[in-house]
């Protein structure tokens, strides 16, 4: 018996390696890693793939580590099993993106996908995944085989911690928030000591993300901290200043991590006794108070419905996070590092928000909106102090109402609405940072997603091109066994196109289908991605055409990366708008906290 026990017991420290698991020594131990050999009957490529995971970049943030920076991981004796997904951070259930990983605070991971092309200079790229800086991970949906064996790039997935975890900051010393963001810094410091052992190149690596992760990927670019970590990013659907995102606000902080503790049994005078009685909460405890769809830190703080959806935003600490990212933006004082840049967003980011706002039109072929709903729910999708701006409010209206049938009863508000929120939240800040880091010397690619996948993520058609509907174009879903997620022919285009304009702006800085100094097919001059300049303002259609167009939605964006600034000026933003009723303005409330949760 005892033979037995020694053997499980061995088993359970090292896993199983076997002879031929591919193995690599990084700086603090050797890990060993899977092989897969990729294949697939809708292309010509076979590559083997190494794939590791659940390799660990930092010690587990636990006890007296917890809200505060990452420490790089200790060194381990033999070699550790790297066949598996760590786990995924701490989060709270989401019913539309159900997390079925398992959790634990123990979650600084990150997986590692490496093509057998006999190369040892592979372009690297970094997924930081979205989910609102509160839920998601570097994990399934995330697989980086298809686009390692069909790009011949290395891909890393990265887990960093999420919530209250991330991000709890009091405004002080005792605790100043940013932690995903540094566990991000700590995990690309470990890619630039680490990529060379597995044949990548660590003077060519492409931070990519989505929604959260685009936030995250400018966040990144404008932060002091990360010179020489990363030489490229693709911003997906998000970007640094998009609302919501931030807060410069320390009495707020202070007032929402004391709730916090109140809700857990730390009821304290301090920043200091609050923090050190937070570290000893169990983490499901917290995670669970910090849900701002529950209600309790909502009624905890008297902020009812109006807490913010993200009561855990990032915050300035002076050192990943130097000042407002809309300030570094508009004034132009981030470090320029000569960043190449791709940022984009999708045709109808907006309609998933409808989503939320309309649960009872999931199953509908299509969805419509009424005047009078449209009414009450418009001026919550403004965010921050527009709002409450009569004059923003009409002046949106303007903007967006299709006045030539705003006189019939049966007049159709969704399409107003979902473009109203996508060019707030994503289309017109792209566009902005698109213009500020082209003139600020980067060489950016600008994009908008116009294709309608045949197989909504959510499974529903009227989503449309809708946010986070480029994933399984972007990671090739449809070429990873393990997802069952196959497209129809035009889809499978537009995904290899995707696939290869991402790998190849990794490789070289320029996105183009072209490989090196081949001639030009016609195909191939027809998708050809041109410099987004000012003026000029190209950007790729990514369709079934990828046609190159110009000024994506010039006159919106003008209105609110311009126009609705000034007006705020010099408009009265104490008067309060919305003619809706309270019943009306109460479901909308529900809903509401709801919204940013998906970003
Ligand atoms: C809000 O607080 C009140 C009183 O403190 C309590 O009775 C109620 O259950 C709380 N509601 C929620 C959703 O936590
Ligand atoms: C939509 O359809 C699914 C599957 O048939 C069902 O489970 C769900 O309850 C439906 N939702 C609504 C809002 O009708
Ligand atoms: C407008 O739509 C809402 C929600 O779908 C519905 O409850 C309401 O009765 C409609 N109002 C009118 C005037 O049609
Ligand atoms: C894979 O997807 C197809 C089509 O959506 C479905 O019919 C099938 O049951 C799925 N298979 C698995 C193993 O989930
Ligand atoms: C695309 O790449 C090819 C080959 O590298 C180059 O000749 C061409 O100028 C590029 N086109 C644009 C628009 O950058």
């Amino acid at each position: 018996m005892a033979s037995v026990g020694i053997v499980v017991f061995v088993a359970t420290l090292l896993g199983c390696v076997v002879a031929d698991d591919p193995i690599v020594e990084v700086k603090s131990g050797k890990v060993a890693g899977r092989v897969v050999e990729f294949a697939h009957e809708d292309v010509e490529v076979k590559r083997t793939v190494h794939v590791f995971q659940g390799v660990p970049y930092a010690e587990p943030p636990l006890g007296d580590l917890r809200f505060r920076a990452p420490k790089p991981k200790a060194p381990w004796e033999g070699v550790r099993d790297a066949k598996e997904l760590g786990k995924a951070c701490v989060q709270p259930y989401e019913p539309l993106f159900p997390m079925d990983e398992p959790q634990s605070e123990d979650c600084l991971f990150l997986n590692i996908y490496v093509p057998q092309i006999g190369s040892d200079k592979l372009a690297v790229m970094v997924w930081i995944h979205g989910g609102a800086l509160i839920l998601g991970s570097g994990g399934q949906n995330y697989d980086g085989t298809p686009l390692a064996a069909l790009g011949d790039v290395i891909l890393v997935a990265i887990n960093y911690r999420l919530g209250p975890f991330g991000f709890l900051s009091t405004g002080d010393e005792h605790s100043s928030g940013n932690y995903g963001f540094l566990d991000q810094v700590l995990a690309l410091q470990w890619v630039q000591d680490n990529i060379a052992a597995f044949g990548g190149d660590a003077t060519k690596v492409t931070i990519f993300g989505e929604s959260a992760g685009g936030i995250s990927s400018e966040y990144l670019a404008l932060s002091p901290l990360t010179d020489g970590l990363f030489h490229r990013a693709i911003l997906q659907s998000g970007t640094a200043s998009l609302p919501g995102f931030f807060s410069d606000d320390v009495a707020w902080q202070k007032m929402l991590a004391h709730g916090l503790g109140k809700l857990v049994g730390c009821e304290k005078e301090t920043s200091e006794e609050l923090v050190d009685c937070l570290r000893t909460v169990p983490a499901e405890d917290l995670c669970d108070a910090s849900n701002s769809n529950n209600g309790k830190l909502g009624n905890v703080t008297g902020l009812g419905a109006e807490l913010e959806s993200i009561p855990f935003p990032p915050v300035i600490d002076g050192n990943v996070v130097s000042a407002a990212p809309a300030d570094l933006i508009r004034d132009g004082t981030f470090p320029k590092r000569g960043l190449d840049f791709m940022i984009g967003a999708l045709a109808d980011e907006g309609r998933l928000f409808l989503l939320l706002l309309m649960p009872e039109k999931a199953n509908d072929t299509e969805v419509s909106m009424n005047k009078t709903f449209y009414e009450a729910v418009y001026p919550a999708f403004l965010g921050g102090e527009r709002k409450s701006n009569q004059a923003v409010a009409d002046a949106v209206k303007l903007m967006y109402v299709n006045w030539a049938d705003a006189d019939s009863e049966d007049a159709d508000y969704a399409e107003t609405l979902s473009q109203t929120q996508g060019d707030i939240y994503f289309v017109c800040p792209a566009d902005n940072s698109a213009r500020v880091h082209s003139q600020a010397g980067s060489n950016v690619y600008l994009y908008q997603m116009t294709h309608v996948p045949a197989n909504s993520i959510l499974r529903m058609k009227w989503l449309k091109a809708t946010h986070a509907e480029d994933l399984p174009f972007v990671f090739g879903w449809h070429f990873d066994s393990a997802l069952n997620w196959t497209m129809p022919e035009d889809d499978v285009t537009v995904t290899l196109k995707v696939m290869k304009y991402w790998t190849n702006f990794a490789k070289t800085g320029n996105p183009n289908l072209s490989d090196g100094d081949a001639e030009l097919t016609e195909d191939e001059k027809q998708t050809e991605w041109p410099l987004f300049k000012v003026p000029g303002l190209a950007y790729k259609d990514l369709s079934l055409k990828m046609e190159t167009k110009r000024a994506l939605k010039a006159k919106e964006c003008a209105f609110w990366n311009d126009f609705i600034p000034k007006l705020m000026k010099h408009t009265d933003a104490t008067q309060v708008c919305s003619t809706a009723d309270d019943e009306e303005k109460a479901k909308y409330k529900e809903e509401e906290a709801k919204i940013h949760n998906e970003l």
